[in-house]
């Protein structure tokens, strides 16, 4: 890993019980060439001692702002300058708490207000505090200024997956690694993304306080992976989708605590817990399934990749090879999505756009013509987006033009994004 060499990492260490794993991070990075300066909180302490980091980092650690005095006015800014990187390992609820809201009453909250180096958080708390709205409303809008390394999963007591465990250190230093690499010097600029998205988060917040950031009662719907369009019984058509995006998405409606049914093309994933999965092969299929429930449900989102055609005619044996070529001839799909806006009643609608040319003209066009609440818009080009990946960088787009930038992240979290942005459209529908 020679890609740590000469890098002035700092590390941020707060107050949870997976601060002693701060510990093997340090030793890590400088035994891979690092300068590594530790930070901690003053919880912190009741963790880890400062000597141990101390020794490991080979640098005094530094935890009370005004220990020297006068040293502190400049020595966050002198670090803030100096990084390369910072990492924050654990991260508790009160230390992301606190940087999403601009507190900044410590040395660690105040060199990384003051810093232009990445930030790279890596959570750690209990499964409870960890799924609490407004700690996920703090993380959703520090992802549009930091990177994060997503905790890992416990099974609860209710059979759902808990999130709260620090993640692996590996994971931890593999994202750290891409951050570092990837050169993206800091934090986006509050021009590109911070305007559209703190406005979504004030009316995230406002529909938390009316009690209704939460899908208990709410039955959705949801499609995933890819349509098979029959040949002949042994062949057919498909496409790349694998189900991921749209098994997220059920997954975590679920975790939340809505009536789930996914409407699924074959694909390796397993059901998520609690979810109602209706297995299908064809777009025909697919509509057949997706209208029967239509009607009881509240929201449809559409991240399937559905056949546009299908052959015209299947052959019942299988087409015996000849001399010279073969001409299929294709029909259309119907359009579920374009169906089900037609009928619409109260339902929310969320389809999918997957484009490799003119993303926005593409989707803006889809959200329209289907009537639509809003479109998840990716390029599915792009590095890191699109079929069979675990990330995805995508755009909300809505009728009225307006759009919503997001960052790269992992499909889990593009999931809690659409269902977050699926509850304000319902919040706003309250009221009127
Ligand atoms: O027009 P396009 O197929 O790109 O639109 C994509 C959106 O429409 C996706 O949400 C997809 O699930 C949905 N769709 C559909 N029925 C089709 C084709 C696409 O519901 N036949």
């Amino acid at each position: 890993m020679m890609m740590w060499h000469n890098k002035f990492v700092v590390v941020g260490v707060t107050g949870g019980i997976a601060a002693y794993k701060a510990a093997e991070l340090v030793s890590v990075l400088t035994r891979e060439g690092a300068e590594v300066q530790v930070i901690m909180t003053a919880s912190a302490q009741q963790f880890i001692t400062p000597l141990t980091l101390q020794t490991l980092s080979k640098n005094p650690v530094i935890v009370d702002m005004f220990a020297e005095p006068k040293a502190w006015e400049v020595q966050h800014v002198a670090l803030a300058d100096k990084a390369d990187l910072f990492l924050v390992v654990p991260a508790t609820a009160n230390l992301i708490g606190k940087v999403a809201n601009g507190i900044a009453d410590d040395m660690l909250t105040t060199t990384i207000m003051a810093t232009r180096a990445p930030v790279v958080f890596a959570p750690a708390m209990n499964v409870h505090m960890y799924a609490n709205p407004i700690v996920q409303m703090n993380i959703h809008k520090l992802r549009g200024f930091y990177h994060f390394v997503e905790p890992g999963s416990g099974r609860l007591a209710c059979g759902y997956e808990g999130k709260g465990r620090l993640a692996e250190l590996s994971e931890i230093l593999e994202t750290a690694g891409r951050v570092l690499n990837s050169g993206t010097s800091a934090q986006q600029t509050p021009g590109e993304y911070s305007n559209r998205v703190v406005t979504n988060i004030n009316d995230q917040l406002e529909a938390q306080q009316c009690g209704v950031a939460d899908y208990s009662g709410l039955t959705v719907l949801v499609t995933a992976g890819a349509t098979r369009e029959a040949i002949d019984p042994i062949r057919f058509i498909t496409n790349r989708s694998t189900g991921k995006m749209g098994f997220a998405i059920a997954e975590a409606a679920a975790r939340r605590g809505a009536r789930v049914i996914l409407v699924a093309g074959p694909t390796n994933l397993p059901a998520p817990p609690g979810v109602e999965l209706v297995a299908i092969e064809s777009a025909r299929d697919m509509y057949a399934a997706v209208t029967e429930h239509y009607p009881g449900v509240d929201v449809v989102i559409k991240s399937a990749a559905v056949a546009d055609y299908r052959p015209k005619q299947r052959a019942g044996q299988k087409i015996k090879k000849g001399e010279g070529d073969l001409i299929l001839e294709l029909e259309r799909n119907p359009d579920i999505l374009a169906q089900l806006g037609k009928t619409k009643q109260r339902q929310v609608l969320v389809g999918f756009a997957a484009e490799t040319n003119d993303l926005i003209r593409h989707a803006s066009d889809k959200v329209r013509r289907k009537n639509l609440d809003f479109i998840v818009a990716n390029d599915v080009t792009q590095a890191g987006a699109g079929f069979g990946t675990d990330t995805n960088m995508v755009k909300f787009i809505f009728p009225t033009g307006e759009i919503h930038e997001l960052p790269m992240m992992p499909k889990s979290e593009v999931a809690g994004a659409i269902l977050d942005q699926v509850l304000v459209i319902l919040r706003q529908r309250d009221k009127e």
